[in-house]
């Protein structure tokens, strides 16, 4: 079959409002108005403004409403516990709405916060829902980070609760969530009201007397009491969410999605990107302290009428590197949505895919990768496992949803390997040089897309309307600046590069080495610091932070390395998976004293590299060399 994306992509050129408009019909609105977009409101304009809506209801009610009562909405499958369980639209509505009853009861209300800081378990899928039916802001807080980091983001959000669960488990220990988050209330200067806490047979905690209240017996009263609560109407264009993510500095950005346009470029990516009809299983294997699993997990498959998996576990050793084909068999996935490198987890355990072979995966019928390079070596090697069209796609925090893929629905288009392919409709994907001028075909540039960013993507940061402007309109007026580096070929596929910031990309996750220099700097022994991301096969990169010691400094090197390894475990979390600390007698610089990272990065990956011309001392580079080949990295 031809692809229409073309047709449709033109469609969109030739008539932006009214193709979001079409798109807009698949929701429940509580009122339209006739404007779609008002180029006047906000940094860059609004979409739908004054329409008003509910996420929540048209996730869940209206299928109830409508035919799928008594179909699975949510699967949970925890490979880590043992444990499963499958939730019906009706059932998911009843616990939802229980839910929402709990937070209203603690005084929450529309336009208020409640940090959500929860494992892949239900109850944080539920949290986030409940929210959105009273119009309560959520902001999820991924369970990997520390005290700290929660404590920055409890300061900025400045919630009314936090809704959290007793412990997460990871593979081999349990970690308990408690002991963080009190921890984290210790250090914020915000005090959340009340914390909901779902205690997790795994491990239970201590509850702080009038501050702390068990969700679980709570919720559970709620159900029996038969007890519901209608959804409340919010405008498109208020907060749904609040996001979290890596900034330039240790200062996470709060990127807010809205009700509106959110649903609208969701529900329209399901069928015309994803390919999947309502009724179907579509599985995010990411967790929902990311983008993807906001969208993707939640709010997308529960708006399209499709059922969604809440996954608690990994793709490898959980138990084994077979356990995403007995998922999708056994819940008869029709399309996977994960980052690459599970894929490069699973791959390396089963070379041959011998485990693929032991499951029936007939009605699976694609792969989607994000959140890093999809190499064409994992994506090959994916292709032959699987026998699914394999779908390399592009998009950040900030859109919430592709930005650049092939869409299946439309018709796919011919894969080039190491391309996610064309621009989504929304999107006007250009490549500008430094000082903003366009660049033709084949050339390397800034990734900008033309203003307006259509539904979906951040109408700002959260409490910082001039950081937004700052950090992503300033640089190329008229565009937003991706800090992304690429290009675009004569057939109008983009590659993605590099990032043109301090960003890395661990296993998929998004950290900032600007983040780490600051708790490195920290340390009472350290005299100045740089943070790179040099490349590894399985995570894609891994930071490497080299650090000169203060003058008079004796202690043993080993131990200060080790010191801040454990630093930056503590305060930013494991997921930094910060594990390299090299010291070093002095850090290369231009003559204007700036940090020469890129050489720095071009030694530890191992690629050739031009002397940079305002180089302060060239004999240093050597040093660097050597100071990576004594700890293993080598140059
Ligand atoms: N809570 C607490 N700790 C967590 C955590 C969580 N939710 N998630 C990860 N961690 C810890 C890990 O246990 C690990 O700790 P360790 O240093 O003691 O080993 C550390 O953070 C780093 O985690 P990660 O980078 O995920 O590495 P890993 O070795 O545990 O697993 C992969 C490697 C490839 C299997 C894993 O990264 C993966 O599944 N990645 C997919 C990423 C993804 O879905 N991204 C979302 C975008 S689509
Ligand atoms: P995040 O906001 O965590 O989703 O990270 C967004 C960043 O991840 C992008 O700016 C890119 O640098 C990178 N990224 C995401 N998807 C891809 C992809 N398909 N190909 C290359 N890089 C990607």
């Amino acid at each position: 079959m031809a692809s229409r994306y073309h047709e449709v992509y033109q469609s969109w050129q030739d008539n932006p409002e009214g193709f979001w408009k079409d798109a807009a019909s698949e929701i429940d609105w509580v009122s339209k108005t006739d404007t779609v977009f008002d180029p006047d409101q906000g940094q860059y304009g609004r979409w739908f403004p004054d329409w008003e809506c509910n996420t929540c209801y048209n996730c869940l009610d209206r299928h109830v409403e409508r035919g799928r009562p008594g179909q699975p909405a949510l699967i949970y499958d925890s490979p880590i516990t043992g444990k499963s369980k499958t939730y019906t639209y009706a059932e998911l509505l009843e616990e939802v709405e229980a839910f929402a009853c709990v937070l209203a009861d603690q005084g929450l209300t529309k336009g208020d916060r409640a940090i959500i800081y929860m494992p892949m378990i239900p109850q944080a899928v539920m949290a986030m829902l409940a929210c959105a039916r009273l119009g309560i802001i959520h902001s999820v807080v991924f369970g990997g980070f520390a005290a700290n980091e929660l404590a920055t983001r409890i300061d900025d959000a400045t919630p009314k609760a936090i809704i959290a669960a007793s412990c997460g488990i990871e593979p081999g220990r349990v970690i308990a969530y408690k002991p963080l988050l009190d921890e984290a209330i210790e250090l914020s200067k915000h005090k959340p009201e009340t914390c909901l806490v779902y205690q997790r047979e795994e491990r239970k905690c201590d509850l702080v007397a009038g501050r702390d209240h068990d969700l679980g017996q709570l919720v559970e009263s709620a159900v029996n009491e038969g007890r519901r609560i209608a959804p409340v109407p919010v405008k498109a264009t208020d907060p749904l969410y609040i996001l979290y993510t890596s900034g330039t500095t240790g200062q996470p950005k709060g990127v807010v999605r809205d009700n509106g346009g959110h649903m609208v470029a969701l529900k329209w990516s399901m069928s015309n990107l994803y390919d999947i009809q309502p009724g179907e299983v579509f599985w995010a294997a990411s967790d929902v302290g990311w983008v993807v699993g906001h969208s993707y997990i939640c709010y997308a498959p529960l708006l399209h009428g499709c059922t969604t998996i809440v996954f608690e576990g990994k793709p490898v050793g959980t138990p084994d590197a077979g356990v995403f084909w007995r998922v999708i068999s056994e819940h008869k996935v029709v399309s996977l949505f994960t980052a690459p490198t599970a894929f490069r987890a699973i791959r390396k355990e089963d070379p041959e895919g011998e485990l693929i072979k032991k499951y029936d995966l007939a009605q699976y019928r694609s792969l989607f990768l994000a959140g890093e390079r999809a190499d064409p070596d994992t994506v090959n090697w994916a292709i032959d496992q699987l026998q699914v069209p394999v779908i390399d796609h592009w998009w950040q925090t900030e859109t919430g949803w592709c930005m650049v893929g092939n869409p299946l629905g439309l018709g796919q288009l011919p894969v080039k390997p190491g391309s996610p392919t064309v621009p989504m409709p929304g999107y006007d994907v250009q490549i500008l040089d430094d000082a903003g001028h366009p660049l033709g075909p084949n050339t390397l540039g800034n990734i900008v897309v033309k203003l307006p960013l259509p539904p979906s993507c951040l109408p700002t940061l959260w409490n910082a309307d001039q950081r937004f402007h700052d950090s992503y309109l300033a640089e190329f007026p008229g565009y937003y600046k991706t800090a992304d580096a690429g290009v675009i070929d004569d057939d109008g596929y983009l590659s993605i590069m590099a990032r043109t910031d301090d960003i890395i990309n661990v296993a998929g996750h998004r950290l900032s080495t600007g983040g780490m220099e600051e708790v490195l700097a920290t340390h009472s022994d350290v005299a100045e610091c740089a943070v790179i991301g040099i490349a590894d096969k399985l995570k894609g990169q891994l930071p490497c932070g080299f650090v000169v010691l203060k003058s008079g400094v004796e202690r043993s090197h080993d131990e200060i390395e080790k010191e801040l390894v454990r630093l930056v475990r503590e305060k930013i979390g494991p997921v930094a998976a910060f594990k390299i600390a090299i010291t070093v007698e002095r850090l290369p610089k231009t003559r204007s004293g700036k940090i020469l990272r890129g050489t720095m990065r071009q030694i530890a990956d191992g690629e050739s590299y031009k002397m940079p011309a305002t180089i302060d001392d060239p004999a240093i580079l050597d040093e660097i060399s050597d100071a990576l080949k004594s700890h293993g990295i080598s140059a």
